[in-house]
């Protein structure tokens, strides 16, 4: 299985060369070493005006049958899945690929036993529990579509994707522990389905042990159901191009969209870029710090290590819990090898005491990680000196939860690394830059929009329901391309830098808003006429969110409005959206058109106001000196 991990430059450079010479021959080797219960008829059929991308057509398998079956016989006694608790007193659980199977088993029987059929859309609305896994893997070997909501989200965000999805049932917890809280998952659940038609059952399961609302006919508890149900359950045959997941991400219009993956060709690019960018090792420990609410926790928590034989770690808890040392004393306790996390994280960590880095020995680690956003070189030097000790590659990778999988990385100690540099394209990805005109820009020390000219297996298929949505959000921008939302900068020797979004998307700790979806939210509070929402440079979160706000009075206390428009927020959204600064304002910069000039907004938010460029376009010129005069 191993066969496909790149160990060195040469062989790094012979498989980029390969991969778009004959990229159809470079991925049906790969997927070859797969198990699939019929071989497919055509590698690829593409097109990216439509869009449709189609890899492996009439390839039959399930996705769980490699994840799992497939390991039985060499690996049924590997531990599969450790799961490390909140509190550091609690008991950890650790699975082998056996016990795996059979949870993920007895969990996909009480979903049969409850009316879940192939095809349908199952929410899992769960804290990171062991059985937020098996609920995953379960509709996988189903052949339902998980569709997993981040339990952050505020109830109204969960309605709004449970109905778009269609979904039919819900999975979830009574609550669920955040460092020192506690927190009500199913209340929530309760509020989001008072507008979900379409659910007929919850499933509960129990993790603080408290009496939670049952709606009689509806709720179930996973304890009760999971009583008499056999520890095997056959695989869902599955078609490669059927959908595997939908999950749901913000775009810089309207509500967020569901991206849709399917079966083949996300396992396929799931389990390659894992085993090369990190370069695993039969026996090392892997972990990925990303929730499972969120991309990276599907593809490198569960799918990419699991399809791999890996053995992942899950932890239900936060960086900062019961102190800044927790990551660390984790990766000592467990002897991680592999670990993957994101810049906010490290960031809150540096500002903390150095001691509580270096009071733990670190020994077993051999490759960081970063996702995310931009890695600054600071965080990039702090991770790689005090975490790394200066002797583990830092492998920045980029990518998006419409590709699937990572893009452009370093191979961990195949190629070089260098600070805040996403640096290469994954064999088989072919990124290019372009100008505002769509034309591609070959040279280098360059930077322009950055785009993806070839499909691989890994890429969005569609926006669940609306499959125009998908062709206007990706397609449509530059002919025959698709488009990422980000900049980038190629430098001398062709190492690529992600810059960040050009859109009007901020990225809040690694997590992606729309503007549009801030400003709606903020809209709805009762005194607000209009907003305008921008992101701003945040020492932790990367990006802060900075909303201008039109009010109807002028309000007697602004401390007490903003306090009620975050609370807006909070209830429309959840409060990883909550604005970080709200200033009050009388009027907006606008175009004679009705066009907000952000680049205006922007540039206050940043406290940079010394060039505001031409302002003369303005409906009202006035309004820009009130708004620098007000900045926070
Ligand atoms: C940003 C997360 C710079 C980027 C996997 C992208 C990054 C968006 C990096 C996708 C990185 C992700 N360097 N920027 N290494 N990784 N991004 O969909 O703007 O939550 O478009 O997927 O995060 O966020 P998403």
């Amino acid at each position: 299985m191993q066969s496909h991990q790149i160990k060195s430059f040469e062989e790094y450079q012979n498989a980029c060369q390969r991969s778009v010479s004959d990229p159809e021959g470079f991925w049906s080797d790969i997927a070859s070493t797969f198990t699939w219960r019929k071989k497919w008829n055509t590698t690829l059929e593409w097109n990216f005006e439509e869009p449709n991308v189609k890899w492996f057509k009439g390839g039959k398998l399930n996705i769980t049958e490699n994840c799992l079956d497939r390991h039985l016989k060499t690996r049924g006694n590997k531990l599969a899945l450790i799961w490390e608790p909140n509190d550091p007193k609690e008991r950890f659980v650790r699975y082998t690929y056996r016990e795996l199977y059979e949870k993920v088993c007895q969990f996909a029987n009480v979903l049969k036993k409850n009316g879940v059929q192939k095809g349908d859309r199952v929410c899992i609305y769960m804290p990171m529990i062991p059985e937020l896994a098996f609920a995953v893997l379960a509709c996988a070997r189903i052949g339902a579509v998980h569709s997993v909501i981040f339990a952050g989200f505020s109830a109204v965000s969960m309605s709004d994707r449970i109905n778009d999805a269609g979904a039919k049932m819900v999975l979830t917890s009574d609550g669920l522990n955040r460092g020192a809280k506690q927190i009500p998952v199913k209340r929530v659940v309760d509020e989001a389905l008072e507008s979900c038609p379409s659910v007929e059952k919850v499933i509960v399961v129990e993790r603080l042990g408290w009496a939670v609302n049952m709606v009689e006919g509806r709720d179930v508890w996973f304890h009760d159901e999971v009583k008499d149900v056999a520890k095997d359950c056959p695989a869902e045959e599955m078609d490669a191009e059927d959908m595997l997941f939908i999950l749901y991400t913000s775009g810089s219009t309207g509500k967020p969209k569901g991206v849709v993956h399917t079966c083949g060709g996300y396992m396929v690019y799931a389990q390659y870029s894992f085993m090369n960018v990190f370069q695993y090792q039969e026996s090392d420990v892997f972990w990925c710090t990303a929730d499972i609410g969120w991309v990276t926790g599907h593809t490198y928590l569960l799918y990419g290590p699991l399809l791999s034989g890996a053995t992942t770690l899950m932890f239900e808890g936060v960086p900062t819990y019961p102190d800044n040392g927790r990551f660390w004393q984790v990766c000592d306790k467990f002897g991680v090898n592999i670990f993957y996390t994101a810049p906010t994280a490290i960031r809150s960590l540096m500002g903390g005491d150095i001691d509580d880095v270096l009071s733990y020995s670190l020994d077993s680690l051999k490759v960081l990680g970063s996702v995310g956003e931009p890695i600054n070189e600071e965080a990039w030097h702090w991770y790689h000196t005090h975490v790394g000790k200066e002797r583990c590659p830092v492998v920045d990778t980029w990518w998006q939860t419409e590709t699937g999988g990572i893009m452009i990385s370093s191979l961990a100690n195949v190629t070089p690394t260098k600070p805040a540099h996403a640096a290469f394209p994954l064999p088989g990805i072919q990124p290019i830059l372009v100008d505002a005109e769509g034309n591609e820009i070959t040279d280098n020390e360059v930077e322009g929009y950055l785009c993806v000219k070839f499909p691989w297996p890994g890429m969005i298929r569609t926006t669940y329901g609306d499959h125009e949505r998908c062709r206007l959000s990706y397609f449509s921008t530059y002919k025959g391309l698709y488009f990422t939302g980000d900049g980038a900068k190629r430098d001398e020797n062709g190492w690529y830098r992600i810059i960040g979004r050009v859109d009007d998307v901020i990225n809040v700790s690694g997590h992606r808003f729309g503007t549009a979806e801030i400003e709606e939210a903020i809209n709805h509070n009762e005194h607000v006429v209009e907003s305008a929402v921008v992101g701003f440079p945040h020492d932790v979160k990367g990006q802060g969110i900075y909303a201008f706000v039109i009010c109807k009075d002028k309000p007697e206390r602004e401390d007490y409005l903003r306090a009620e428009i975050i609370e807006t927020v909070v209830e429309k959204i959840g409060k990883i959206a909550k604005p970080d600064k709200i200033q009050i304002v009388s009027g907006l910069p606008k175009t004679r058109s009705g066009k907000i000039m952000r680049r205006i907004l922007r540039k206050v938010a940043e406290g940079d106001t010394s060039n505001l460029g031409d302002t003369s376009t303005l409906l009202d010129p006035d309004v820009v000196d009130e708004i620098k005069a007000g900045a926070l």
